[in-house]
């Protein structure tokens, strides 16, 4: 089989699921080599990502996250960090992702995709990318954090620009506008802080710009460079993981089907949701030192990238792994990382988001039909759409 995990016009047309399932099968530990760089490695089974993930001595994410080297200030990002460091930063953020604060947020978060819908309902149409999947995550993260919402918009286009690096056109101009755009946010969030030092507020900003552990308050570049990573990972994975999952529904109508009539089916639907649509395709890690894996020679200072979009579809892990079963019992997925120090920091918050915007969407709008061409984001980090246009039975104007 031809390999070329580079290509993203591939991409563009869908995740290479053929390749991955040959390299599971034939080649698991695969180097893929680049025409302008030094190439890397592949994990493909789920057992290499997780034990990559939970051994951060080996692999470590201090030379960056993505295939592509870091952009000037990347290393302060919480991603792109190695305990001790890292826990340091983890342990004085984290106190606004408590389960309990995640929790206290299903009315809000009912109440915004409740206005997201009221909106769009009664149109019979609209591009599900951008009308409702964009428009949740980017409320709450902003609500969170404290951003105010006139600015909410300048984020998500901030927030498109870092995502894209380069690769996407609609996204992103280059890799200067992505370096502006991080210093342009990075000020932003600055100022935010600065606001928020004098008058703090029940928001996420406020919390770490005046939280302290044992004296120890973070410097104003950790705080604003953490605010950028939160804001892209708020926004970009949620809205494609909801893009990527209603798509799946619609080209999986039995599964619809089998929603509507049993409720308890919500919670393993979102987790397979996660699983099928892996919306971060992958993160990468950097060898700390020399190992074989599966056969392979891997020398320190090489890039290892976890591919989880292929750990989520391990025949070894999951029966009938390419299936889209919303009421799948067994589903151990790594879309949210294959645990360790980096596992995702917002993940309850977004089961949350996904649960409570498939209940609404089922109550209200159970018709929704693909009803174009659905156009998809030319990457292979993010498994992402940029517009798919749905039709649906309008419902009646609100008074
Ligand atoms: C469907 C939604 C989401 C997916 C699939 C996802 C996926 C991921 C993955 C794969 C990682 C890296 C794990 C690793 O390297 O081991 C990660 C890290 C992270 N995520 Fe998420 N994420 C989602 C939503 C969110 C949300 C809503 C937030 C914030 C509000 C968030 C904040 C973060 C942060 C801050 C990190 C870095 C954690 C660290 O380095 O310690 N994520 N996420």
């Amino acid at each position: 089989m031809n390999i070329d995990l580079n290509d993203l016009d591939v991409w563009q047309q869908g995740v290479p699921h053929e390749q991955f399932k040959w390299l599971r099968e034939n080649d698991p530990v695969y180097f893929q080599s680049q025409p302008d760089g030094p190439g890397y490695w592949c994990l493909t089974k789920h057992e290499d990502i997780v034990k990559a993930s939970k051994n951060f001595h080996g692999f470590s994410s201090a030379k960056g996250m993505h295939i592509t080297d870091p952009i000037n200030g990347a290393e302060l990002m919480l991603i792109n960090m190695d305990p001790p460091g890292h826990t340091r930063l983890r342990n004085l953020v984290s106190k606004g992702f408590h389960p309990r604060m995640i929790t206290a947020l299903e009315d809000k978060i009912r109440e915004v995709v409740t206005e997201i819908l009221d909106t769009v309902g009664p149109k019979g149409e609209c591009d599900f990318v951008t009308d409702i999947a964009a428009e949740l995550p980017l409320i709450v993260i902003c609500e969170l954090a404290g951003v105010p919402p006139e600015d909410r918009h300048k984020i998500f286009s901030w927030s498109n620009t870092l995502i894209g690096t380069g690769n996407d056109p609609e996204y992103s101009p280059g890799m200067e506008a992505a370096q502006n755009t991080f210093v342009e946010m990075n000020n932003y969030a600055n100022l935010l802080a600065e606001f928020r030092r004098h008058e703090p507020r029940e928001d996420l900003v406020s919390a770490i710009a005046n939280a302290e552990i044992d004296g120890d308050r973070l410097g104003d570049l950790e705080i604003s460079v953490f605010f950028v990573v939160l804001m892209i990972a708020g926004n970009e994975t949620t809205r494609n993981l909801i893009a990527g999952g209603m798509r799946a529904l619609c080209e999986h109508t039995d599964q619809a089907e089998r929603l509507k009539g049993d409720p308890e089916l919500f919670k393993p639907m979102v987790e397979e949701m996660l699983r099928y649509v892996s919306p971060v395709n992958y993160f990468r890690r950097t060898a700390t030192e020399d190992f074989e894996m599966r056969g392979k020679q891997v020398k320190a200072g090489e890039k290892v990238v976890m591919w989880y979009t292929s750990g989520n579809r391990d025949e070894e892990v999951f029966e009938n792994s390419m299936t889209f079963d919303v009421g799948r019992r067994v589903n151990p997925h790594v879309a949210f990382g294959g645990g360790g120090p980096h596992f995702c920091l917002g993940f309850s918050l977004a089961q949350l988001e996904i649960k409570v915007m498939f209940e609404e969407l089922f109550r209200r709008l159970p018709d929704v039909k693909i009803s174009g061409p659905v156009q998809r984001l030319r990457s292979n980090f993010i498994n992402g759409t940029r517009h798919m246009p749905v039709g649906f039975t309008p419902e009646p104007v609100r008074v």
